[in-house]
């Protein structure tokens, strides 16, 4: 059985992903801080799809924690063939607005988790010769928009960057750059999801994950799926970064209080 480690894993995104891999046959390690919510999940990934279920707490913002996870990642006697990198949350405050301790443990958990536990995961896939690595970014980080697109904007570019480094060694990385999903993000930013974008930029998570796997079999390194978000993404790449930065395009990604 392969096995797969999800950060995030106890809502949104990350339950997509382990319920579709849990599906598809993985075994699973599920990370993020509520303990109950992924006891839960473990059993019912167990109980439907017969596949075992670890459960690993951490809060990727403490370091020692994240190590934890580093080393369970690096592990030679239970490899990790599938690490998706996708804990993470949007700010409540802007830049300005914000304290500094707020902005590096959003940094820590967006950027420095990914990067740790991308570096314990490529160097033991690669001395298996094989592995993939799902780095959860977002179309945010196409733009110029606050903290949250500048540390999206390093986690495509690092993906990308990885992914080159990799070729030919059968470590496959990807960055996934999801627009809109439902899920408990904007509650949990304090952004009224109503407000933010209207009903047909909403992608489902579901469909999402599923377009991603396939993305990922075809070899892609920046997915981006839904057909909306191919054209938002094909314009942004041609436009001037005076578009990119201009307040009235990117304002319904910016943090609502200031
Ligand atoms: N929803 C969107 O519109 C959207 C769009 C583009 C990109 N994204 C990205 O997609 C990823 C998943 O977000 P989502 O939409 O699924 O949001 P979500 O429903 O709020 O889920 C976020 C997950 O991250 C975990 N998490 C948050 N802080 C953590 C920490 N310090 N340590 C460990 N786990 C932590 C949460 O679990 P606990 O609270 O239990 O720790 C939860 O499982 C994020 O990287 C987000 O930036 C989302």
């Amino acid at each position: 059985m392969p096995t797969a480690l999800v950060t995030g894993a106890s809502a949104g995104i990350g339950r997509s992903f382990s319920t579709r891999l849990a599906r598809d046959g993985y075994d699973l390690v599920v990370v993020a801080r509520n303990e109950q919510r992924l006891t839960e999940l473990q059993r019912e990934l167990q109980d439907a799809h017969g596949v075992q279920v670890e459960v690993l707490p951490a809060d990727l913002g403490d370091r020692q924690q994240l190590q934890r996870v580093a080393d369970r990642v690096a592990d030679p006697e239970r490899p990790i063939d599938l690490l998706v990198n996708n804990a993470g949350f949007g700010l409540r405050k802007s830049f300005v607005g914000n304290t500094i301790e707020e902005e590096e443990n959003h940094l820590d958990v967006l950027v420095r988790a990914v990067l740790v536990l991308s570096h314990a995961a490529v160097r033991a896939m690669r001395a298996r010769g094989s592995g993939t690595i799902i780095n959860v970014s977002s179309v945010a980080s196409f733009l110029a928009s606050g903290t949250y697109s500048a540390a999206k904007s390093w986690v495509t570019v690092f993906s990308e960057s990885l992914a080159s480094e990799t070729a030919g060694t059968g470590v496959r990385v990807m960055a996934l750059c999801p627009g809109f999903v439902r899920t408990e993000f904007h509650g949990r930013a304090g952004i009224d999801a109503d407000k933010a974008a209207p009903g047909f930029m909403w992608l489902d998570a579901d469909r999402l994950v599923d377009d991603c796997l396939a993305d990922v079999e075809r070899g892609t390194v920046v997915s981006v799926p839904g057909k909306q978000y191919q054209v938002i993404h094909t314009l942004l790449r041609h436009a001037p970064r005076a578009i990119v930065r201009n307040p009235r395009i990117v304002s319904r990604h910016r943090p609502n209080k200031s």
